[in-house]
């Protein structure tokens, strides 16, 4: 299959943000992680990170022109309020998974709503960089 991974604004941080929060794994051991159970798994995989909000919508559109046939995206504080995110999730057929490191339901109020999770297949959160993992593993369950 192949598959997109999108990371929002300040995911490039991992390892040195709030530590308390979102362990201290780095984002390159997240994504040497994420490519490597690809690889082993037989799949496509590109991973990406922005801190702009149109840069991510463009790599959303570019899925739709590429191919790609599921996408997990962890839209960071723009899963919020970001409704053009939303609107170009919208845009794609394919299965959307919304990733949450930390568990957004027990932090501060504004987190608890998602502008992106309902035109998303599903949501996980609080699994820490596990997440991750579970969501390419529901993408690429055989399916009837
Ligand atoms: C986050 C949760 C968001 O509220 C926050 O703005 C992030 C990371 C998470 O993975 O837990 O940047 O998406």
């Amino acid at each position: 299959m192949k598959l997109l991974v999108l990371n929002g604004p300040n995911l490039n941080f991992l390892g040195i943000r709030e530590k308390g929060i979102y362990g201290t794994e780095t984002y390159e051991s997240l994504v040497s992680m994420m490519e490597d159970k690809a690889r082993r798994e037989g799949h496509e995989l590109e991973v990406c990170q922005s801190n702009s909000e149109g840069d991510l919508i463009d790599k959303l559109q570019e899925a739709y022109h590429s191919g790609v046939e599921g996408i997990i995206i962890n839209p960071g504080a723009f899963t919020h309020y970001s409704y053009a995110i939303r609107d170009a999730l919208a845009s794609l057929e394919i299965p959307k998974i919304e990733v949450h490191i930390s568990n957004v339901h027990k932090r501060e109020e504004f987190r608890h709503v998602s502008v992106t999770a309902p035109v998303c297949t599903g949501q996980i959160v609080g699994l820490g960089l596990l997440g991750y993992v579970l969501a390419m593993d529901y993408l690429t369950a055989p399916r009837n």
